[in-house]
């Protein structure tokens, strides 16, 4: 399956310059991504940020008549609200959702999962391993490439990595009794949440993406959910997730 998405406006030279989602820009991308990809359809077409200048049934239709022209198989949002949803999955059925989901952040549970299942909508957790935080190979004195987004992001300034260590400490624990890694608990933990979520970790590496794989052999009973689900209940995550700029991207 290849996904990709649009919803960036990019400038000549390639550098993102806001949203863009109008019919004519997501026809420009699309017809990009295919010659660039070598392939014939997108298996799932996600758009990227709801972008507040264009109504969402004239994106949802656009994707319908990508769909209609077999260059599109399948219509993606991304950290979509519940109105949003709604209205698109109205015009062209939304086939899943890719928003962020993992131990600590744990907002999709109040409004998104349960429309999700009301519409038969597919979840797509990214950042399932807290963009790395949660494998307990990070702490406070872990330094990022100056290009990393994370330098930009609340929590992962030096104290609130401090802070946070608590969740690690309970992943660390559970994968321990499991003789698992972090890495596969805090994967089988969202596997666990509902048949229909696909968590999506990012690695550069063969050998870790060797182990994340090994998240679905990883058995969390339900002692073991109870277990993460009162000590995670005791933990106030530090920091928000995303800096102002990234937040204002994000639609509710
Ligand atoms: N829709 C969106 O807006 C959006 C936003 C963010 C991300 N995403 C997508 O979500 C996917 C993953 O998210 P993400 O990369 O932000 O976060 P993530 O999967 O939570 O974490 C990735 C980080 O964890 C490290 N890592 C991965 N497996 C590990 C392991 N077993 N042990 C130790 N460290 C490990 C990786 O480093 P190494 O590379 O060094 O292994 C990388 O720094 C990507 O496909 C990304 O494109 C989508």
């Amino acid at each position: 399956m290849i996904a990709t998405k649009f919803g960036w406006n990019f400038d000549a030279d390639g550098k993102t310059i806001g949203l863009n989602s109008r019919p004519g820009y997501i026809r420009e991308m699309t017809e990009g991504s295919l010659r660039r990809l070598g392939v014939e359809a997108i298996d799932l077409y996600y758009q990227h940020r709801v972008d507040p200048e264009v109504p969402i049934e004239d994106v949802a239709g656009t994707v319908k008549e990508l769909i209609a022209e077999g260059k599109v198989r399948h219509f993606g949002l991304s950290e979509a609200g519940v109105r949003t949803i709604r209205r698109a999955h109205a015009v062209q059925p939304v086939a899943a959702l890719q928003s962020e989901y993992s131990l600590w952040w744990r907002e999709p549970e109040d409004e998104i999962l349960p429309t999700l299942e009301e519409l038969g909508i597919g979840f797509v957790p990214f950042s399932p391993l807290g963009k790395g935080f949660l494998t307990g190979k990070i702490d406070e004195t872990t330094t990022f490439d100056p290009t990393d987004v994370r330098n930009t992001v609340p929590r992962f300034s030096p104290e609130n990595r401090r802070a946070n260590q608590a969740m690690v400490e309970l992943v660390t624990r559970i994968a321990a009794e499991k003789q698992a890694t972090p890495a596969q608990v805090a994967l089988a933990w969202l596997l666990a949440r509902r048949p229909w979520i696909v968590p999506i970790p990012g690695t550069t590496k063969l050998h870790r993406l060797e182990e994340n794989l090994g998240a679905v052999d990883v058995e969390l009973t339900a002692d073991d959910l109870r277990e993460i689900e009162d000590a995670s209940s005791r933990i106030t995550v530090q920091g928000a997730r995303y800096s102002e700029s990234s937040q204002r991207m994000i639609d509710r």
